[in-house]
């Protein structure tokens, strides 16, 4: 082969071994942000897991079972819940925030009906809306009783669209 026709040939190499440098940086750049976006699933996956039903770290003290009376309602502003405890015993955790546009509901105890201030939404002890606009249940936190001790979750928040008796824990003796 001749000089000239190898230089030829090294100067047509040049484009495509550029070409094929810029194509292995590209998949090596895409392997890296693969691995990174993996990297904060698995993260992901793993911190939401710890903040699972069953991470008692995140659970406060409410108080003794026996501190709350059945049909009583008790407000939590430091966590901002309110306790529920209906007729039949059960324990039913709800955030206070309005599930229309998030304002602060409160109990009234002689109307034992929760009434928001800002558009008078209102909702039962079990956190059922009564009188609209807002358009569904407050929100469950969970709750555990362990050793006569009422916990609750204010984490956790669980959007429902309204009561059932499933949600409600009891104290087993
Ligand atoms: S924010 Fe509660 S009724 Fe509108």
């Amino acid at each position: 082969m001749s000089r000239e026709k190898k230089e030829n040939i090294n100067i047509q190499k040049e484009p495509l071994s550029r070409r094929g440098f810029f194509n292995k940086l590209w998949i090596g750049l895409g392997t890296l942000a693969g691995i990174e976006v993996l990297g904060i699933s698995l993260n992901f996956l793993l911190s939401s897991s710890k903040m699972g039903k069953n991470d008692l770290a995140s659970f406060i003290v409410a108080g003794k079972v026996d501190d709350f009376k059945p049909n009583s309602v008790t407000p939590f502003r430091s966590g901002k819940f309110y306790l529920s405890r209906l007729n039949d015993g059960g324990f039913l955790a709800m955030s206070l925030t309005c599930t229309h546009l998030g304002c602060s509901v409160g109990w009234n105890k002689l109307e034992n009906t929760f009434i928001c201030p800002c558009h008078s939404s209102s909702f039962e002890i079990n956190g059922d809306v009564t009188n609209q606009p807002a358009p569904r249940a407050l929100d469950l936190l969970p709750v555990i009783i362990e050793n006569e001790i009422v916990k609750v979750n204010p984490n956790e928040k669980t959007k429902r669209q309204s009561f059932s008796s499933s949600q409600l824990t009891y104290h087993v003796v």
